[in-house]
């Protein structure tokens, strides 16, 4: 049997943050459903996520361990600051750790906020599978974690107890609904595709989104799709490769996962005598400031974006916890697009 939440607390818990002009409000939060089992004795039993020790805030601050997943970008960037930046606004102790783009790294540490008994884990999984046994650690050990910004792929859902970030399916989506709605009529488009990290909940569902947002348009095609790993060294290098295997034939559009693979694959196509923007279209995702002024110069046509201010979320839902309030499994923020018109309107405002 599985629960079914009306959501009527949520609704009003979130009516009264707004009118309190709390930071983070989200655009969509999805409640948890339980689980119901029945136990030896006949009782029924709730599947939970753990949640956290009655002290932490009352008697002590609480303590959250973040395992961020490398720097590996502008974005990435942004997302750590803001982690930061909330954490002290907030007056939560942040133990903060990198592990620099390895998921074994992300594991060690991990554990080692286990045996610190920290009383949140929040962190940015480098790919989707892999967490199961760390996770039902942390779970055993009475410890909630929150995942910011990347989903996991596990078998047992309440090993975590929510995820804060994107829609990154929807992201893909908007990329490719842009190109149907743009590309001339009766011309045909080939696309090179420039994915982030392999398995990584991003390029997974940017990739999906994508294909669902060109699909059943015949004018598309994906004629090549490469693995980058969200940095821009990878962007210019993938894109050199292409253009010297095809001689540029063949390529009308590259979408690229990030930003910065974007602007690598901009430097590539220069460097290979043609003009990004005009010769060939470069569509991305993330909205990074140096994105919208490449956009605004015409070197990048289109630009989805990725919000990374998430710290002041991550540090609300903390709080929540620990006031014994019900976090929704997932919160989802509010993000858009931009054309050359809208970055030229937005830059001087842009706060990454
Ligand atoms: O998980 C979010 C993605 O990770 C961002 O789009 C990308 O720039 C980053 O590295």
């Amino acid at each position: 049997m599985f629960t079914s939440p009306t959501g009527g607390k949520e609704a009003i818990r979130y009516a009264i943050d707004i009118l309190n002009k709390e930071k983070g409000i989200p655009k969509k939060v999805i409640l948890r459903s339980q689980k119901i089992t029945t136990g030896s004795t006949g009782e029924p039993l709730a599947a939970l996520p753990a949640t956290v020790r009655p002290k932490a805030g009352k008697d002590r601050p609480i303590t959250v361990g973040f395992a961020q997943v490398g720097m590996e970008s502008g974005w990435r960037a942004a997302h750590n600051q803001s982690v930061i930046d909330a954490a002290k606004d907030m007056g939560i102790q942040l133990v903060y750790e990198n592990a620099e783009q390895s998921q074994e790294k992300q594991i060690a540490i991990l554990r080692k906020f286990i045996r610190q008994k920290v009383d949140v884990i929040a962190f940015s999984p480098k790919t989707a599978n892999g967490w199961d046994e760390v996770l039902r650690e942390a779970k055993n050990a009475g410890i909630p974690v929150i995942l910011s910004d990347r989903k996991v792929d596990v078998e047992d859902d309440t090993l975590w107890t929510a995820y804060i970030g994107s829609d990154f399916r929807e992201e893909g989506r908007r990329a490719g609904r842009w190109l149907t709605e743009t590309a001339q009529p009766g011309r045909n488009y080939g696309i090179a595709e420039i994915q982030g990290t392999a398995n990584s909940a991003p390029a997974t569902g940017r990739k999906t989104g994508f294909e669902e947002g060109i699909a059943g348009d015949n004018r598309f095609r994906i004629v090549r799709s490469v693995v980058g790993d969200f940095t821009k060294e990878s962007g210019k290098v993938l894109m050199r490769q292409l253009l010297r295997e095809t001689g540029g034939k063949g390529i009308d559009v590259v979408y690229c996962h990030n930003d910065d693979m974007a602007l690598g694959a901009v430097e590539a196509i220069e460097e290979f005598g043609l003009k990004p923007g005009k010769d060939i279209m470069l569509i991305s995702v993330d909205a990074t400031k140096s994105a919208l002024q490449a956009l605004i110069v015409g070197k990048l046509n289109f630009v989805v974006e990725c919000n990374p201010l998430l710290g002041p979320q991550l540090m609300k839902a903390v709080k929540d916890l620990s006031e014994g309030k019900e976090l929704p499994v997932e919160i989802i923020t509010s993000e858009g697009v931009f054309t050359q018109a809208e970055a030229k309107k937005n830059i001087s405002i842009r706060e990454y």
